[in-house]
């Protein structure tokens, strides 16, 4: 049954996570510059569903490091997004030299009830980042992601910008401190593949991260559209822009640390930096389990 209004009972349902966000909102308003305690999933920084709105950082202390963190998802996914939210707020705090940034990703929201929804999400959250393109997953959702950032943040550049997935879990304060001491140019970063004896890997989508310069040249590559390359399986297709142009040099393959839960979910590791294939709730609880995160959330008042 659908009514306009959210009943009480909805209220109800969500206040423990309303209560954990206003805590992560509370402690990146009063931010100071360079460290950041939470994961700035909510900060001043936001996409706002519709247009763009990107409002200005105040006066920020650049970071050592800074992330970008794309999530590609679909609108109806709404249940997998509170876990994917909880996720990255209950991790152990970003290093203090590093901020990081996460967003979901849509394109643009044609269905009526989304499109109301995902805006009452945005508005609330301020996590999500809306583009022009039609939804799909190889059908040019990366390409428009990528050549989209830039322009997004175009006023304060992050060093690095992520795509990954609403079935990766992601230990970000892990990934910070591998690109901590990585070049901050040309850096194509994941869970390389090697395609049929090819020497250049290319990164598995599960997860990769490319360097601002990477991403600024794809906003402008105008080869990539003249071969349609904008079309097919994404990580792929990503992998064939930068080794047709000779690019993403620095380039970092994260295995074993990155990796597919298996089907007996008995391949987890202690230094994982991404796993992925978490598609249904048995297997996030699994992930929560053995990285002690539902003992952490245990001890919470
Ligand atoms: C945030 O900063 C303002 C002004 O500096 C201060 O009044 C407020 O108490 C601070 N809030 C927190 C949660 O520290
Ligand atoms: C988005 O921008 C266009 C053109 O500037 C404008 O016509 C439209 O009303 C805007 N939409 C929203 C949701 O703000
Ligand atoms: C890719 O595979 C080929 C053939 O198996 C091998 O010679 C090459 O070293 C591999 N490249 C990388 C970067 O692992
Ligand atoms: C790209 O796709 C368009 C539209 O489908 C087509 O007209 C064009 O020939 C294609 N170009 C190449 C290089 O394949
Ligand atoms: C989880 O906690 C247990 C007991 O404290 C510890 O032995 C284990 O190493 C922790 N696991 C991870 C992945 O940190």
């Amino acid at each position: 049954m659908t009514s306009k209004a959210p009943s009480s009972t909805s209220y109800l349902l969500l206040a423990p996570i309303a209560v954990l966000l206003l805590v992560f909102l509370v402690s990146s308003v009063n931010r100071s510059g360079g460290g950041s305690d939470g994961l700035g999933i909510l900060c001043t920084r936001r996409a706002v569903a519709g247009n763009y709105t990107v409002v200005p950082e105040e006066a920020p202390n650049k970071p050592e490091l800074s992330l970008l963190v794309g999530i590609l998802t679909m609108p109806k996914l709404r249940e997998r997004r509170d876990i994917v939210r909880l996720a990255y707020a209950l991790q152990p705090p970003v290093p203090a030299y590093a901020r990081v940034d996460v967003r979901f990703v849509f394109c643009s929201v044609t269905d009526p009830v989304d499109a109301a929804l995902v805006s009452l999400e945005a508005a609330h959250h301020g996590d999500i980042i809306v583009l022009d393109c039609t939804e799909n997953m190889n059908d040019g959702k990366t390409y428009a992601y990528f050549s989209s950032v830039p322009r997004l943040f175009a006023d304060a550049p992050y060093d690095f910008v992520m795509k990954t997935d609403d079935d990766a879990y992601l230990r970000v304060p892990a990934l910070v401190e591998e690109l901590r001491g990585k070049p901050r140019d040309d850096v194509y970063l994941g869970w390389g593949f090697n395609m049929s004896g090819d020497p250049m890997l290319f990164m598995h989508g599960m997860g990769y991260v490319m360097s601002w310069d990477l991403v600024s040249w794809v906003a402008t590559a105008e080869e990539i559209l003249a071969r349609n390359d904008t079309v097919g399986p994404e990580d792929l297709m990503l992998g064939k822009w930068v080794n047709l142009a000779g690019k993403g040099k620095n380039r970092y393959d994260l295995k074993p640390r990155m990796y597919d839960l298996n089907w007996d979910m008995d391949n987890l590791r202690p230094d994982t930096v991404l796993v992925h294939t978490l598609k249904n709730n048995r297997r996030w609880a699994t992930v929560f389990d053995y990285f002690n995160v539902t003992q952490l959330a245990s001890h919470l008042p």
